[in-house]
């Protein structure tokens, strides 16, 4: 998730305006950052690996400069932080300059062709090719729109782009796949950004480009069409919010925004990663299929929610490869002496990527021989850069300490492996696999009709925020990994007691402490155990402890007569793959009875976002 901010227009100093802008976009993450600044005396470039402020004072005289500015703040996704894989690229001659938020998946084959024209490539990342592609075509097509046009229809992937080029100095050139890109509307002078916060000082007049959109922005207006050239008409809107609502989306807190992300984050995480034919490609992996999967043995290891997603890791690939698999806590992992060879592979999930228990326990692995898999949402973080493969989720940055789309994200990428190693292994017939990966690109859309409506969940949270002096989370099979998320969420930002168990343990010591004013969460989303699960319900009331079931649509066995309150779920073919939709209950209940409880929900106390020490 980069930032993008431009102008066209006639003020003095443009590229500070822009600079200053783009600042405000910094909470969608920078491991770098750069700016391109197009006159008719030719198109200037400056970038920078580090923060803003690191491109600010290295800025010279480009920093009184004016003309057309493009600037990015970048969220690496191919290719590490630095200098040269800094946004904006451009094209062999310097005379075109390109910032992308997105995406290129079919960058590869996109750059080979390229090479062999004899372009000459100055980044490994997946965005440069896509300028040296209009370079490409204006040669032919000696028109930059057209070119940038023509170029566009080569690239499958997400992506909102913005160019400018010594050809056009007066003009950018946008367009809008998958990744969010906005226009401000001025007097003789026009803005785009990834968002609104970084326009609003300048206008609130606003369009949001739509997928498939394509703009040609000039000082004097804005002219919409599609990829095509078909006209567009997008309705402008007044924005009302002030710059802090803005910078959450119009969302109170940060948390509630990334669970409403979570859909697309598991569409940029599934993205270039399923062929058409069902084939489980990982496109970046450096290691051979053969040299990967050269093991005997399973271990994941991870903190908090990543451990919990990788409890749901364990799960599903032993109950797809039917081997042994053993998940543990980094901070056990990395003191037990673990029984890890050459023969192991070493799965370690990270958000982050530095929490200092999971790289140590990262070490350890290698220390032993073991070959290393790091599952993790920053490009360039420790864990990635020590471990031998990197498979990488696409959840943007988590400003939230709680953590939601990451979790999901985790989720997909260990269904997503798990596939692919039944696949390379023969485990499973095509047909199985197509039909796990067809539930699987179903989810997205699955969970955006949870989300659409929230009312029964806010509703509940309303009851219990105040009549809760502890809560249980109960879950048999995968519904107990569910729950020991559902409960950290709880604990993390409500600070109520939370505690998850199997529910085949209630009666082996819990039970004792059920009773008014305990709340229990009941998951019931595997069918296997349904029917266990309704004769812990039963346990539950029959102690007036709170129930809330969390169950499957059209779920016949549990309802309004013999629970508290029902969260419903849509189902999925696989069971095992009920976890990604049955977390965002659990999430939503603890944000919203947080959100009554007026808690710091995006800071909780005592807790920080990586936690880098021991
Ligand atoms: C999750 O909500 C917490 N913020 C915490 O448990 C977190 O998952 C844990 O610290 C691991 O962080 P990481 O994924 O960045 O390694």
């Amino acid at each position: 998730m980069c930032g993008i901010a431009g102008y066209v227009g006639p003020r003095k100093e443009s590229v500070r305006l822009v600079l200053d802008n783009l600042k405000r976009l910094e909470y969608r993450g920078y491991d770098s950052a750069g700016v391109a600044v197009a006159t008719s005396a030719g198109v200037r470039v400056l970038k920078k690996e580090g923060k803003l402020g690191n491109l600010v004072g290295a800025l010279g005289d480009l920093a009184t400069a004016s003309g057309t500015v493009i600037a990015h703040t970048r969220w690496a996704t191919h290719g590490r932080p630095s200098d040269q894989n800094a946004h904006p690229h451009t094209d062999c001659d310097g005379k075109i300059a390109l910032i992308h938020n997105g995406i290129v998946e079919n960058y590869l084959e996109l750059k080979e062709k390229l090479l062999a024209d004899g372009h000459k490539f100055a980044s490994d990342t997946d965005t440069e090719v896509l300028v040296h592609l209009i370079e490409s075509e204006y040669r032919v097509l000696g028109d930059m729109e057209q070119a940038v046009r023509s170029a566009l229809r080569k690239v499958t992937g997400a992506y909102a782009i913005c160019v400018v080029s010594e050809y056009e100095p007066g003009t950018i050139y946008a367009a809008k796949t998958a990744s969010p890109l906005i226009l401000g509307l001025g007097d003789g002078e026009n803005f785009l950004a990834s968002d609104i916060p970084a326009i609003m000082r300048h206008t609130r007049r606003v369009i949001v480009m739509e997928d498939g959109d394509f703009a040609k922005i000039t000082a004097g207006g804005v002219i919409l069409t599609d990829l095509e050239s078909r006209p567009i008409d997008r309705k402008e809107f007044a924005v009302t919010w002030d710059v802090h609502t803005a910078e959450k989306g119009g969302y109170p807190h940060f948390m509630l925004k990334e669970i409403h992300e979570q859909p697309k984050t598991i569409r940029d995480t599934l993205r270039g990663r399923v062929t058409d034919e069902g084939q489980i490609v990982f496109p970046d992996f450096r290691l051979s299929p053969a040299r990967l999967l050269d093991f005997n043995r399973i271990f994941i290891v991870a903190c908090g929610t990543a451990y919990h997603a990788g409890m749901v890791g364990k799960s599903f690939f032993e109950h797809l490869l039917r081997r042994p698999v053993e998940v543990q806590v980094a901070s056990e992992f990395r003191y037990s002496d673990p029984l890890v060879d050459s023969k192991t592979l070493a799965i370690i999930i990270s958000q982050s990527g530095e929490t200092a228990d999971t790289l140590a326990a990262l070490r350890e692995a290698k220390a032993k021989g073991a070959t290393t898999l790091a599952i993790v949402n920053v490009v360039g973080s420790s864990i990635a850069r020590e471990a031998d493969e990197v498979l990488y989720t696409y959840a943007g940055p988590e400003i939230c300490v709680a953590s939601t789309k990451a979790y999901v994200t985790q989720l997909v990428s260990l269904y997503l492996f798990g596939l692919y190693i039944a696949q390379q292994e023969n485990k499973l017939s095509k047909d199985i696999v197509a039909s796990y990966v067809e539930d699987l690109l179903a989810i997205p859309d699955k969970m955006a009709g949870v989300l659409a409506d929230t009312k029964a969940v806010e509703k509940i949270a309303l009851r219990l925020s105040n009549t809760s002096s502890c809560f249980f989370f109960l879950g048999r099979g995968l519904d107990f990994a569910v729950s020991m998320e559902g409960a950290l969420k709880m604990k993390e930002i409500s600070y109520i007691h939370a505690e998850a168990y199997p529910a085949g343990e209630l009666k082996h010591g819990p039970l004792a402490l059920v009773e008014p004013g305990v709340t229990v969460v009941c998951l019931a989303t595997q069918s296997a155990l349904y029917d266990k699960m309704l004769s812990n319900v039963k346990e539950v009331k029959a102690r007036e402890g709170i129930a809330v079931a969390v169950v499957k649509e059209n779920d016949q066995g549990l309802d309004e007569r013999s629970v508290d309150a029902v969260l419903t779920v849509p189902s999925t073919r696989h069971d095992v793959l009920m976890p990604i939709l049955a977390i965002v209950p659990l999430q939503l209940l603890a944000y919203y009875i947080a959100s009554d409880l007026g808690r710091e929900i995006d800071q909780p106390r005592n807790l920080a976002k990586s936690v880098t020490v021991e």
